[in-house]
């Protein structure tokens, strides 16, 4: 496994292996690797020639600075993480080498990054569309990973990858873009790398997240969408240390809110919940049919 910190070396080494007519996986990560991450790294490997996973923190998805200061970083760990998986690049390069100036580019994909991440966290998703764009054009992978546990993160992905086929980018049109699930943790936390934030008591209490997602699936079969929605937040809400910033119930492919079960094909909610003092922000998101 070689590890790039330059634009430059990586793009030699991946137009070598296209000259060598090899496939190229990318996996595009902010590190704190977890076991969800290397999910889609071994998937990665399985799938394609070979796999380029970068390790980057894009500040310009952050909103919040002390978010982007907190947020944790283990270049070593992951490298050994990504080795003992069979990756073949890491990519990790500074701030500087990515953004060598600022970044003025606007990406506006209604309503996938308006709703729900996209309301609460403004420029978020123009961020997110930021390095994943550049990633794409550095590596113009065959397939690219991203983790269902940011369900709104990939709809808006695919939007943009749209508006670059549209535009008739050749990288977009022969890249498909691979969506992951979940990974949890046995008490069904799903994996985040905002995990290892959290104090003894708030990841004991966490896992009341997903418990309630799941029972609101059940309960769903009996009632309405707005019931649904609403016995889930308060049974979160019950637990001491969690607060529901939003639950939506939304069409899994537009992410519009649906008021009836018959309103799309496939349904989704979507949840973000501040976990204990500090507080730490969970996602997570329930498939209802
Ligand atoms: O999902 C993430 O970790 C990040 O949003 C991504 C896709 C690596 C872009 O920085």
């Amino acid at each position: 496994m070689e590890i790039i910190n330059s634009v430059k070396e990586l793009k030699a080494k991946v137009s070598a292996l296209r000259s060598d007519n090899k496939t190229v996986g990318l996996v595009p990560t902010m590190g704190a690797l977890h076991a969800g991450h290397a999910s889609l790294v071994t998937r990665s490997v399985k799938e394609n020639d070979a796999t380029v996973v970068s390790v980057f923190v894009n500040p310009t998805q952050f909103n919040d600075k002390k978010d982007l200061q907190a947020y944790p970083r283990t270049l070593e760990a992951d490298c050994a993480l990504l080795q003992s998986i069979g990756a073949d690049y890491v990519f990790a390069p500074s701030v500087e080498e990515v953004y060598p100036e600022p970044d003025t580019r606007s990406f506006s994909y209604p309503p996938t990054d308006t709703v729900m991440e996209g309301a609460f966290r403004p420029g978020h998703f123009n961020g997110v569309c930021q390095i994943v764009s550049k990633l794409f054009m550095f590596v113009e992978p065959d397939k690219a990973y991203f983790g269902e546990k940011d369900f709104q993160q990939i709809a808006v992905i695919k939007a943009m990858v749209a508006d670059y086929v549209s535009r008739n980018a050749e990288w977009a049109k022969r890249l498909e873009i691979c969506p992951c699930p979940i990974v949890r943790e046995e008490d069904g936390l799903a994996l985040s790398s905002r995990n290892t934030l959290l104090a003894e008591n708030e990841r004991a209490i966490a896992p009341n997240i997903y418990k309630a997602l799941k029972e609101s699936v059940k309960f769903s079969k009996t009632h309405t969408v707005e019931e649904t929605q609403q016995m889930a937040v308060n049974q979160i809400n019950a637990v001491d240390g969690l607060e529901v910033q939003y639950y939506d119930i939304v069409n899994a492919l537009t992410l519009e809110s649906v008021s009836s079960w018959d309103d799309a094909d496939h349904i989704q909610g979507c949840i973000t919940v501040f976990c204990g003092a500090t507080p730490i922000r969970l996602i997570d998101n329930i498939n209802y049919k």
